[in-house]
């Protein structure tokens, strides 16, 4: 039988560097297309049955890039992230973000925190960014708050479970998402979602991020459909 359509998609949108590069253009206007076809594809892709979408937009490593490309990326999420909270555009999506936002400039911060208040009641997809985000770190710093816990009685090192874990991470109330796609030909899964992918397929495409379209999507979404998910048991065994 064929799977449901995921509810759930992580998207690592890679290879925005290189389609700048392929057109000679600086590597900000890269991102600034990348930021299109994900605004495009958000758009289109309401109604496919998705309802929460995952991007990893800055990874905790990503500040290692030049302060021309790391503020070009920034000063472009504020632009998207405000363009989410004008209520005449994309009204149905709702924003959410992983990631620790500590470092991020006040006004940046400031404002993801106003659009993810603002949006809270809309119905659309749940469009959840990434930003200073990293599969390890975010794991770090749960258990920092989990051994703050026990200390203060709150919890008992015995009720630590799978379930407690995933409830002191970034996005308690999101599922696990059941496919993660990459973009522009690379294997890797560079610290995205490392607790919450333990069970998800993994779509690849040589496509380079700007050019993914919806019609990329679905193709993500039909190989999904075709696997057979066993979670670590075996088909003969399922009730
Ligand atoms: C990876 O490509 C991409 C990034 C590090 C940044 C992604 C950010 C955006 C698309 C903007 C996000 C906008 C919104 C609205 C969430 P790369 O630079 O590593 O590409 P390369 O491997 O070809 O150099």
């Amino acid at each position: 039988m064929k799977n449901e359509v995921p509810k759930h998609i992580g998207i690592i949108m890679d290879g925005n560097g290189r389609w700048a590069k392929k057109r000679f253009l600086p590597r900000v206007m890269g991102h600034r297309a990348g930021a299109q076809a994900l605004d495009k594809l958000l758009k289109d892709a309401e109604g496919l049955g998705v309802d929460y979408i995952t991007v990893y937009a800055f990874s905790t490593e990503n500040w290692k890039r030049t302060e021309e490309e790391v503020n070009g990326i920034m000063g472009l999420l504020r632009e998207y992230i405000n363009r989410y909270f004008n209520e005449n555009e994309s009204m149905s999506l709702r924003i959410n973000s992983m990631g620790d936002l500590s470092a991020l400039n006040e006004g940046l911060r400031n404002d993801i925190i106003r659009v993810k208040e603002l949006s809270k009641e809309r119905t659309g997809i749940t469009l959840t960014i990434a930003i200073n985000y990293g599969g390890r770190d975010e794991i770090r710093r749960a258990t920092t708050q989990i051994a703050k816990d026990c200390l203060s009685g709150k919890i008992s090192p015995e009720n630590i479970n799978d379930a407690l874990i995933s409830s002191y991470l970034d996005a308690p109330e999101l599922p696990d998402p059941e496919l993660i796609i990459r973009t522009s030909g690379e294997y890797r899964t560079s610290n995205f979602l490392l607790w919450e992918a333990a069970y998800s397929e993994y779509y690849f495409t040589d496509k380079l991020w700007p050019d993914f379209t919806v019609e990329d999507l679905k193709e993500a979404i039909a190989y999904y459909q075709t696997k057979d998910r066993r979670f670590g048991g075996r088909n003969e065994d399922k009730k």
